[in-house]
């Protein structure tokens, strides 16, 4: 029933109505203190001292924390090495180096100017240039190798050389990080965290304060977005409330403001990738030597994964027979930088698409063409350049459909003609496409767990490591469960997720929350399933009741399942025709002493990659999609404006295809806006400028296509995931880069050369690239 049903999102009422409940949304407790955090004025050199004396005697303060305080200082999902507080050693301006208490935020705001720094500063690395030449790095990824690219370089008739460059990306999620704790009894401690990643929040935690994984218990209701944002860079500030509450014995709220969660938290990674490309006069790709730069920051954090990711997505839609892909994360003097929807993907991808626009205006061939022509194919030209074969590869079909159904090659004479005008007005057009490897590259990572409790009147409740940020897992969930016991999808609830329902959880994150979770979720339901239809056939065969035995292993002699269909809240038994209504089957079985609950464990299938060779399958199947975006610019302004965008994604059969739309609608925009307008600024000093909505530029209503349509082809052969659905979340981000190569298509009618600008294109350096042109 309610698989592939447009069932609403199950925070829409709450949301509209401000009935859904953030951290900052909890009732105020007894005895509850505010903390705030104090970053350091100086990006590099050695925290000498802090004086916190006359800031503690400021009204409604009652005390300040440093790193000595801690048990322990030092985190990191992938490398331990980044500090809670600045100890000695700075990383970055604004980097955490005190945590004031207070009995109110007014009052700790009015003290904060009282804190003190006493700092040696030392010169910072701002940039990856800088941190290559001084050899900063973070780590080097084995590389990527596949036939043998010197030699195709070298045979090809067409070679471009040079590098690509874009920005990093704020997350901009409405709730800032955002965490309370509560000291419990025996040292024990309960974390209320806006968390994608409760399981690390717990650890983060536990080790701070030098207390076992059992003695904390992370919660999380929902977030307020998360984007990325919260997969480990949630953990931290929740240590930092712990430890207020373990110090102070007083339950301790740690929400940031916009401005500051903006300057102390890492964001997209900026990334400089060089690169070699050969081709033929056709246009296509022969080889493609490249070297990834990814500024990681002050510390490690996932850089190292997402470097992974940009080096599995460099290849885009397209089909490399030689390539040689080298990748490394430099260290720099800025905040850590973290996961960001797509991780790593879309700074590969956009890498080739840029390329691609480059082949066509050398060729002077339409870049869609050139697009076709490279495209992966079925039946071959169908294995990434690290060895995995596409299965059911429908870039193809989706090249073709949208280029027909958009008009695209009647649009492009129109905008010949209307750049033709040269009416100060200049018009582009470019398609681009994702395909997105979904699975954690990280394979122990592909795993998950849950809970299903059925109650006496038949209704249900589920609890997953899964964790809803506004992309609609719990819906998801709720609707797998909801079918599996044909009942209707109200009456399962999917409960707030927490480390002691769902133990070692993976983060809600990599777009396979409802994959995994969901997954773990109908593992579970299956099993009750099992025992109630196994009561049922001993009620049918006169089995007397009371104490029916346990239902035996499900063995297919003595329990044929699909003999019993459950739906519209009635349970059926097709052979003998009888039926019963669902909860009365429930109440029999708790009268019979039946377990009504249900724990699975989950695990992807199929997964297997050879990291030492970089070669194997990293991923369980990939989720693709095209965009068609066609752009205005004002050649005397260098302001522009999206006329339009046709979206054609392969979603699978979706699971709740209007959640699905939203997640594509919200991904190609936030994709769009780190192409276009989302600048990070920094002072010569490496302090961030742009730390508010004021300066910080995300796209509003006005900035989106004014034409926008968003289509799904039909799909029923991805066998490798939960009811043949397919994930959404990250890979639709992808397709905001059209937008980015819309506009260097715009740009090429302005000049004989290759146009060269960098991401974010600004209304600026649109204008600055063009007056190159003059
Ligand atoms: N959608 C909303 N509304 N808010 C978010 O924070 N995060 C994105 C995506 N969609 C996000 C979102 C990111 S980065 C990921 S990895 C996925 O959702 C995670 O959820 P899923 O795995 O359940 O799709
Ligand atoms: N994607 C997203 N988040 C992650 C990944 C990944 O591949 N690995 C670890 N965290
Ligand atoms: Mo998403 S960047 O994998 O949280």
């Amino acid at each position: 029933m309610s698989i592939g049903q447009n069932i609403p999102h199950d925070s829409s009422r709450g949301h509209v109505t401000g009935g859904s409940v953030f951290i900052d949304d909890r009732a105020l407790t007894q005895k509850e203190v505010f903390v705030l955090p104090i970053g350091v004025p100086a990006a590099a050199g050695t925290l000498k001292k802090v004086d916190t004396e006359a800031a503690i005697k400021a009204p409604g303060i009652l005390a300040a924390f440093t790193a000595k305080d801690l048990h322990h200082n030092m985190w990191g999902t992938i490398v331990p090495e980044q500090p809670i507080l600045v100890d000695q050693k700075i990383g970055y301006y604004d980097e955490p180096a005190v945590i004031l208490v207070g009995t109110s935020m007014d009052a700790l705001l009015r003290a904060k100017p009282f804190v003190k720094f006493e700092i040696e500063k030392a010169p910072a690395i701002l940039t990856i240039d800088e941190a290559i030449e001084k050899q900063q790095f973070i780590y080097k990824a084995n590389a990527f190798v596949c036939g043998n690219v010197d030699d195709a370089l070298k045979k090809s008739p067409h070679r471009l050389q040079g590098f690509f460059e874009c920005g990093g990306q704020e997350h901009f999620y409405m709730e800032s990080q955002a965490c309370i704790a509560y000291p419990l009894e025996d040292g024990q401690v309960e974390i209320h965290s806006s968390s994608q990643h409760p399981s690390e929040t717990q650890h983060v935690v536990a080790e701070a304060l030098g207390l076992q994984l059992h003695e904390v218990v992370c919660i999380v209701k929902r977030m307020g977005g998360g984007f990325g944002g919260k997969e480990s860079q949630a953990a931290p500030f929740a240590a930092m409330a712990a430890l207020v509450a373990q110090k102070m014995q007083r339950p301790a709220r740690l929400c940031l403001s916009k401005d500051d969660d903006m300057v102390m938290t890492g964001k997209r990674h900026p990334f400089k990738n060089f690169y070699e490309i050969g081709f033929d006069n056709e246009g296509h790709i022969l080889g493609l030597k490249a070297q990834l730069y990814a500024d990681g920051g002050a510390y490690a954090d996932l850089s190292s994964s997402i470097l992974d990711r940009a080096m599995f997505h460099i290849d885009g839609a397209y089909y490399l027979p030689n390539a040689h892909i080298e990748g490394f994360v430099v260290r720099t003097n800025m905040h850590s930088n973290t996961a960001f929807r797509g991780f790593g993907g879309p700074q590969g991808t956009m890498t080739i698409e840029s390329l691609i626009e480059d082949i066509a205006k050398h060729l002077n061939i339409d870049a869609l063409t050139v697009r076709e022509r490279n495209c992966y194919g079925q039946e071959k030209n169908n294995v990434t350049h690290y060895g995995q074969k596409l299965d059911h590869n429908p870039l193809p079909e989706l090249f073709t459909r949208l280029k027909n159904d958009s008009d695209y090659f009647k649009r492009r004479e129109e905008i010949e003609k209307f750049n033709s005008l040269n009416n100060g007005k200049v018009r582009g057009l470019s398609m681009t496409a994702t395909k997105f490897g979904i699975a954690f590259t990280a394979r122990f990572l592909n795993q998950g767990n849950s809970l299903v409790n059925v109650h006496k009147d038949g209704t249900v409740q589920v609890s997953t490591g899964a964790t809803e940020m506004g992309q609609g897992v719990n819906t998801k969930i709720q609707q797998i469960v909801a079918h599996a016991f044909g009942i209707p999808a109200p009456d399962v609830k999917v409960m707030a997720t927490s480390t002691e329902k769902n133990h070692n959880t993976s983060p809600t994150a990599a777009s396979s929350g409802s994959d995994i979770n969901g997954s773990a979720a109908l593992k579970a339901s299956l099993e009750i399933k099992k025992r109630l239809a196994w009561l049922f056939q001993n009620i049918i065969a006169g089995t007397p009741m009371n104490d029916i035995a346990e239902c035996p292993p499900v063995d297919e002699k003595l329990l044929r399942l699909e003999d019993f269909d459950f739906n519209h809240g009635q349970v059926k038994h097709l052979p003998s025709g009888q039926t019963l209504p669902w909860a009365d089957l429930v109440k029999k079985a708790y009268l019979n002493r039946m377990s009504l609950g249900e724990y699975a464990h989950f695990k992807t299938e199929g997964l297997g990659f050879d990291k030492a060779r970089s070669m194997g399958t990293p991923f369980s199947y990939f989720t693709n999609g095209v965009a068609l975006s066609e752009v205005q610019l004002d050649t005397w302004t260098g302001e522009y404006k999206v006329l339009r965008t046709d979206i054609l994604m392969d979603l699978g059969r979706p699971l709740n295809p209007g959640i699905d739309r939203g997640q594509v609608t919200g991904a190609f925009v936030q994709g769009m806006g780190w192409v276009t307008s989302e600048k990070l600024f920094y002072n010569k000093d490496g302090r961030l400028l742009s730390h508010s909505p004021t300066t910080y530029k995300i796209p509003n209503i006005q900035d989106t296509p004014r034409v926008f349509n968003i289509e799904f082809i039909e799909n029923h052969e991805n066998r490798q995931n939960v009811h043949r659905s397919k994930a959404v979340g990250e890979p639709p981000f992808l397709l905001g880069i059209s937008v980015w190569t819309a506009l260097k298509d715009a740009l090429k009618y302005k000049t004989s050369k290759i146009p060269n600008i960098k991401s974010p294109a600004t209304p600026e350096e649109l204008l600055m690239e063009l007056a190159r042109y003059e």
